[in-house]
């Protein structure tokens, strides 16, 4: 025993953390230094076979049961809160309670191990309930259901401390107040939620620790008796990846994100919505209109002005329509991803790239778009004094248009960004596959 007592206390700790945790624990009793050691042992193997011995009968005895569960208290007490990397526990007499097992598994949780191995049988007696892991130990969650992820009812309703991230992807979910229910995880990391039907008039997203959200409401979809929000706040400021598709609220009373590198936006409108939009005298409609709140989507987007990465869909760029005057300066964006179709108009495109002073891609999907007067000089559908004007400042490198149908008016557009962008070096087009008639029937 000297000579191993000699050696250091690391490599003591080292040795120790081989033995099974009974025999390690025996050391204890020989000498102080010893006893000190083993508490700082990073490993545990328990076998409750070794104490209880199934073979001869004397785990039956309420005692010996007793002193095995002690045993590990005691042991996971003398520990502390000092470090762990492995645990491995195997209870396969059947006598020790779930729940005493859950206790043991969340004492080891808060001291961050690393590597648990689990080897359980519980005897019917005692595990009337299918046993159950405890929700301290989820660590990522991934939910998938056909139809109705109720949070709110159902006690996953409950808080899971540990989790990091949560993935959610139903028909609908139903979660009560969005406020409430993220605090519910105070270390999650990564949050995607989809279908939301929401509850709330005004939704908070607030979380310090998120890092990537991507949250979808039902939009146009919606159920009757679900109103969609009046407003949308964003406290997240770590955040770095953002994916939200809504239907467009009223306002967006906080936008704390400024730390996002990516963001792929869709707020979606509906035809009707579309139609009063485009209502070139806005004075007529009717003052408590939605759409005349669609230019506090400025206030979402000016909080975004930091992305490297942006993608807006057709939709989106319809309502930024609204907000061109008060477009920001999207310093760090450097690669743009729109989407484009025949119904939905591009009025914001000249100031989005005229506040893109860094943009070195730009991805278009399909560059068919509704004509309005106001595409500007963008495009060529209209001809106009100061051609191509906001495409000669764009410092865009490289163009990518997706969904090339073969038209006249395709080509054209495609001559005028030739002509226009004035650093483009590469253009890369993409013929449409899922539409070879109109590329047929058009064909130049
Ligand atoms: C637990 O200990 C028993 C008794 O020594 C042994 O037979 C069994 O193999 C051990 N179980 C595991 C999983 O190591
Ligand atoms: C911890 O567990 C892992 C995997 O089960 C194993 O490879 C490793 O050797 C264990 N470490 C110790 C010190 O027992
Ligand atoms: C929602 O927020 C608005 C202000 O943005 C406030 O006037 C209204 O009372 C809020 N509604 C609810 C139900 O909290
Ligand atoms: C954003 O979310 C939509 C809807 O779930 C999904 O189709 C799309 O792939 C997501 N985009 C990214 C970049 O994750
Ligand atoms: C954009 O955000 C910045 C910083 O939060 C703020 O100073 C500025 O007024 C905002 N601009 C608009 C148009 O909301
Ligand atoms: C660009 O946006 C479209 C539609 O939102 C999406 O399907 C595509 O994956 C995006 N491409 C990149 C490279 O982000």
């Amino acid at each position: 025993m000297d000579r191993v007592s000699n050696l250091p206390d690391e490599l003591l700790c080292h040795v120790l953390s081989f033995l099974p945790t009974k025999s390690a624990a025996l050391t204890s009793v020989l000498s102080k230094r010893w006893f000190n050691l083993w508490k700082l042992v990073p490993n545990l193997d328990i076998n409750d076979s070794l104490f209880l011995h199934p073979q001869d009968g004397k785990g039956e005895r309420q005692e010996i049961q007793r002193s095995f569960v002690d045993f590990v208290d005691r042991v996971l007490a003398m520990q502390g809160d000092s470090p762990i990397n492995n645990f491995s526990l195997k209870c396969i007499t059947g006598r020790v309670h779930p729940d005493i097992v859950n206790r043991w598994i969340c004492n080891v949780l808060k001291r961050g191990v690393s590597d648990l191995s689990l080897y359980t049988h519980f005897a019917k007696d005692l595990d009337d309930y299918l046993y159950r892991l405890p929700k301290e130990m989820f660590v990522k969650l991934s939910l998938r259901n056909e139809r109705c992820v109720d949070w709110y009812f159902r006690d996953m309703g409950s808080s899971l401390p540990m989790l990091k991230s949560l993935d959610i992807n139903s028909d609908t979910i139903v979660c009560g107040e969005f406020e409430k229910f993220i605090t519910s995880f105070p270390m999650l990391e990564e949050l995607e939620m989809g279908t939301m039907k929401w509850e709330d008039f005004n939704v908070t997203v607030s979380s310090a620790n998120l890092r990537s959200l991507s949250l979808h409401g039902s939009g146009i979809e919606g159920w009757d008796d679900f109103e969609n929000p009046k407003s949308f706040s964003f406290d997240a400021p770590n955040l770095l990846f953002l994916n939200y598709s809504e239907l467009v609220p009223e306002d967006y009373p906080v936008v704390n994100m400024g730390k996002l590198l990516e963001a792929h936006i869709n707020l979606m409108v509906t035809d009707e919505q579309m139609k009063r939009v485009r209502e070139p005298n806005h004075d007529l409609l009717e003052g408590d209109d939605e759409v005349l709140q669609f230019s506090n989507v400025v206030k979402l987007v000016n909080g975004t002005r930091n992305v490297q990465r942006l993608t807006l869909t057709s939709d989106t760029l319809e309502v930024l329509s609204q907000c061109c005057d008060s477009m920001p300066v999207f310093n760090n964006l450097k690669f743009l991803n729109v989407t484009s179709e025949e119904g939905r108009g591009w009025q914001a495109m000249p100031s989005i790239l005229r506040n893109c002073p860094h943009l070195e891609t730009i991805i278009i999907q399909g560059i068919l778009h509704y004509v309005t007067d106001e595409c500007g000089d963008v495009c060529p559908c209209i001809s106009r004094e100061g051609k191509g004007r906001s495409l000669k400042s764009c410092p865009v490198k490289r163009l990518e248009i997706q969904g090339f149908r073969g038209t006249m008016k395709e080509i054209n557009m495609i001559k005028h960004f030739l002509d226009y962008f004035s650093c483009l070096n590469r253009l890369d087009v993409f013929v449409e596959d899922n539409d070879p008639t109109q590329l047929k029937n058009d064909r130049v």
